[in-house]
């Protein structure tokens, strides 16, 4: 009779098998994506960015500028997707490099570029442009189109605070996705059809929304711009805080920034449980009472009609 303890070891626990959890390929790597994730968030969240002008994570997917094009492999072969609003399938092949999904891409830019006035040098989005950036990232380099563009008056103003630029649209529905479905003030919207289409408010209503401001800060063109920030500074020439807004009570966050020692411009930061991004105008453009010739610097008396300056221990 053998000695021999015979001990039995439990066999390893695998680790559960998350329901959520869909396998795809991203470039040839294996990553681990979320059921109903979205193609062009799996690939960001695998480090490979798509580019994109209409997609916005706040926003619903609506598929508008085809920048975000990609070739897709769900097991019928490579096909042409749209990668914001397509989700991932088990086992899908992501390329977002090939020479297809590239000369796509390309070609989205050249047609994105074919109405666009390229007047980057007077543009105040020049230096923090996503149309900038991409022309030069994954454009072609050159156009093909020799056709004269089309011309609307430069700008007209659609409220007291934010102006547009129609030429500069690409039609990428950011602006009036975010009037109709985040501020709910649905005041602009597109209007006639092809190569005529472009943004417009209701006659003799202006775009008169709380939160018009937001607008400005996601079109990824210069196509709207606002009032207070108009030709004052180039991006490079800002310096930036990272602050709270203090006119209210949520307490959105936001950036202040400033140049030669003046504030230009509050900017909305995505706070997931605050502000996701957007400001109300009020937040966004009162630090103009900063350097107001209305502002209140020393104490003041009333005597009969007028307010004389006092001492602050009168
Ligand atoms: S104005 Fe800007 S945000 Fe609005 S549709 Fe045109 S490009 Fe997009
Ligand atoms: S941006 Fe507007 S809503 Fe947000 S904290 Fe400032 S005042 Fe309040
Ligand atoms: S970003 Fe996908 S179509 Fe515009």
């Amino acid at each position: 009779m053998s000695d021999d303890v015979k001990v039995e070891t439990p066999a390893e626990e695998a680790p559960p098998v998350d329901p959520n959890a869909v396998q795809v390929y991203v470039n040839g790597v294996p990553h681990t994506a979320r059921k109903g994730q979205l193609v062009i968030e799996a690939a960001a969240d695998a480090g490979e960015y798509i580019p994109r002008f209409c997609y916005h994570e706040r926003m619903t997917s609506v598929g508008k500028c085809r920048m975000c094009l990609v070739e897709c492999d769900s097991g019928r072969g490579p096909a042409v997707t749209v990668s914001c609003m397509a989700t991932v399938m088990p086992d899908m092949k992501i390329d977002t490099q090939s020479d297809t999904t590239k000369r796509m891409q390309e070609g989205v830019l050249e047609l994105l570029l074919a109405n666009h006035p390229l007047d980057c040098p007077v543009c105040d989005k020049g230096g923090e442009c996503p149309l900038q950036d991409q022309a030069f990232s994954h454009g072609p380099g050159e156009s093909r189109f020799v056709e004269e563009k089309r011309h609307y008056e430069k700008p007209i103003p659609i409220s007291d605070l934010v102006f547009l630029d129609r030429e500069r649209c690409i039609l990428c529905d950011r602006c009036t996705r975010f009037a109709d479905e985040v501020a709910g003030d649905p005041l602009i919207h597109f209007n006639s059809r092809g190569n005529n289409t472009h943004i417009t408010t209701f006659p003799d209503e202006p775009f008169a929304s709380y939160f018009s401001g937001n607008t400005v800060q996601i079109c990824p063109v210069g196509a709207l711009t606002a009032k207070p920030y108009r030709f004052k500074a180039r991006p490079w020439d800002l310096e930036q805080e990272e602050s709270t807004c203090t006119t209210c009570s949520v307490g959105c966050r936001t950036v202040v920034q400033s140049s030669r020692d003046e504030l230009l411009r509050s900017m909305g930061v995505d706070s997931d449980p605050v502000n996701h991004g957007w400001l109300c105008d009020r937040g966004r453009f009162n630090f103009e009472a900063v350097k107001s010739d209305q502002r209140v610097l020393q104490p003041m008396v009333r005597e009969g009609d007028t307010l004389q300056p006092a001492a602050w221990n009168t």
